[in-house]
């Protein structure tokens, strides 16, 4: 399954949706300072923020009269910097603002426009215990990702950062180091689980996107869990029923051995005990 993935800068990517190609035409890429970015790494929800960022945009475009700016729609391809193909941000030129664009890139392989310009980043953090549960199952499922024979095969990737887009414990250390930018805010997995409100209403005034009291409960309702896993046939086609697999906290305690689970709590002593995004992500209370 190893060729399924191609390198680049140390770190795999899938061949099936990235190529070696776009990644050297992503260093042209110039971002907006009125791009609207979601960064995590995968799994951690991206696709759920991700549609209430649609939501919040398209819904305050259509208030003020403006064209859709909705990549997805507008190109009629994903929505993630390093997925397509080398002519795609040619095509990026063209859209009009405010673009949405998602990533899962490291911020050192980031285009350096995004952080020249202090476009807004809003980056989102999952516990990685519930990161790995959710990778395994979706490497498993219908992905253009490599499959694993058993739970402890996985496992291993992923402790050893053998992982298309890298290393969980690596993307997170990285990003750290710009947690204190002020174009950038963090939101949790598990905040937004707990109280979806108020995680929608932090979106948007981060992305200051004016919506009414109203407006913004639609974005609400639209984002449970059920809805979209509802309408996935339509959003996602046949990648629906993986990317819509639990959408809870802790489903990792039924995959976790004991051993496992002290080598990644290990792990998170090593790399962010003591940072602040280490202290962002609640370990403690949602990884014991
Ligand atoms: P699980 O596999 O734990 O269920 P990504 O979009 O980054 O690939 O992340 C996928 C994870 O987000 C999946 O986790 C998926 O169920 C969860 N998810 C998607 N939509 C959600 C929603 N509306 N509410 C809660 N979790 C959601």
């Amino acid at each position: 399954s190893e060729d399924l993935l191609f390198s680049y800068k140390g770190i795999s990517y899938p061949a099936t949706v990235c190529s070696p190609e776009q990644f050297k035409a992503l260093e042209a890429f110039e971002a907006r300072s009125d791009d609207v970015i979601l960064a995590g790494y995968p799994k951690s929800g991206t696709n759920w923020v991700g549609q209430i960022i649609t939501d919040l945009v398209t819904t305050c475009a259509k208030n003020d009269g403006d064209e859709t700016n909705n990549l997805n729609d507008e190109l009629d391809e994903f929505p993630y910097l390093e997925v397509g193909d080398a002519e795609k941000y040619q095509r990026m030129k063209k859209l009009p603002s405010r673009r949405i664009i998602f990533t899962h890139l490291m911020p050192h392989n980031i285009p350096e426009s995004i952080f020249k310009n202090k476009t807004k980043i809003l980056l989102l953090l999952r516990n990685p215990k519930d990161v790995a549960t959710s990778y395994y199952h979706f490497s498993n499922g219908l992905s253009p990702l490599p499959s694993y024979e058993t739970w402890d095969e996985f496992f291993t990737a992923f402790m050893t950062g053998k992982m298309p887009w890298g290393f969980y414990f690596d993307y997170i250390f990285e990003w750290n180091k710009h947690i204190d930018d002020e174009n950038i805010m963090t939101i949790t997995y598990e905040e937004l689980k707990e109280n979806r409100a108020m995680g929608v209403k932090k979106i948007a005034e981060f992305f200051e996107l004016s919506l009414t009291e109203e407006e913004l409960q639609g974005v609400v309702d639209r984002s449970s869990f059920q809805a979209m896993k509802e309408n996935s046939e339509k959003t996602h086609g046949a990648f629906g029923n993986v990317l819509f697999r639990k959408g809870g906290v802790s489903d990792w305690k039924n995959l976790f051995n004991e051993d496992q689970n002290q080598e990644m709590d290990k792990k998170f002593e090593e790399y962010l005990a003591g940072t602040k995004l280490g202290a962002k992500l609640n370990y403690g209370v949602h990884c014991k």
